[in-house]
């Protein structure tokens, strides 16, 4: 016997019409079967960074633009989620020479006008939470978390230990953070193990260091994480996007300097 699927009512029909005409940054699942065009597509590499299982934990999605981490912790059974974001793309860390140009090209659009659609489509409970990275903290997260995903966020922000610095004072003693970069692969094949980043306001329109695999683990050091896991792949994306990444597992290291022995 067959089950019919009732179809959804005739304004979510609309919007989900209205969602698959868009071009979206991320592949997400809206229905069953039903998957956004993106530009980047994490769904084969989901797996090998996420747990199975997050049932009963609390989970933090740190730039989520349309939401692919969120929903895919939410999917995992975590117990809430939250998404970080900005609530314009004017309030990042754009480099001062390019913020004129980029304010004129209609800088102050909102980054979640997408997952917003995802998460009504999905029926989603995640919770948004705008700000920038650099303001995190208990209070302005509503809690701390279990597990956290930083994905390509850093070489979107001028201070990445600031950056990281702040995801530690919301993560638990224990707590998990995902941190998934693209690497600059020149750099970490000259120089392995020393660490360093290449400087990308000059040829870039947003993006600040793009760091050798030696750098990004330095950063996490310096922010008081210590290294669990290390895993290598190439983003499935456009070609333009289609980078080498890094993604350190890491753990907040009880021998660094704690939250309150760093000044803000
Ligand atoms: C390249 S997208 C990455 C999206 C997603 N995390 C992924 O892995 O595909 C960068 C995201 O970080 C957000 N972002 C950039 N600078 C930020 C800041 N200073 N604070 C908070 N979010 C920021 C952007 O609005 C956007 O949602």
């Amino acid at each position: 016997m067959t089950t019919a699927v009732p179809s959804p009512p005739a304004d979510e029909q609309e919007l989900l019409a209205d969602a698959l005409a868009r071009p979206w940054y991320h592949t997400i699942e809206l229905r069953p079967g039903v998957l956004t065009t993106g530009a980047v597509d994490h769904r084969r590499i989901a797996p090998r960074l996420l747990p199975a299982d997050l049932g009963g934990r609390r989970c933090l999605d740190v730039g989520t633009f349309d939401g692919f981490w969120a929903f895919a912790m939410e999917d995992r059974g975590a117990a809430h989620v939250a998404a970080v974001d900005l609530e314009r793309y004017d309030q990042a860390d754009w480099p001062p020479r390019n913020r004129p140009r980029l304010l004129a090209e209609g800088g102050d659009g909102d980054p979640g006008e997408r997952f917003r659609i995802a998460a009504r489509l999905r029926g989603s409970a995640v919770e948004r939470v705008l700000t920038p990275i650099y303001d995190l903290d208990p209070d302005v997260a509503g809690g701390t978390y279990d597990h956290a995903v930083l994905s390509d966020v850093l070489l979107h922000v001028r201070d990445p230990v600031g950056a990281l610095e702040a995801i530690g004072r919301v993560l638990r003693p224990g707590g998990r953070l995902v941190v998934a970069e693209e690497i600059n692969l020149r750099l970490s094949l000259l120089s392995p193990r020393a660490p360093a980043a290449h400087l990308q306001t000059g040829w870039t329109d947003y993006g600040w260091w793009q760091a050798n695999v030696a750098g990004l683990r330095e950063w996490l050091h310096q922010a008081g994480f210590r290294v669990a896991a290390r895993t290598f792949y190439v983003i499935d994306a456009v070609k333009a996007m289609r980078q080498w990444h890094v993604a350190y597992e890491v753990t907040p290291d009880p021998t660094a300097p704690q939250a309150a022995d760093r000044p803000r």
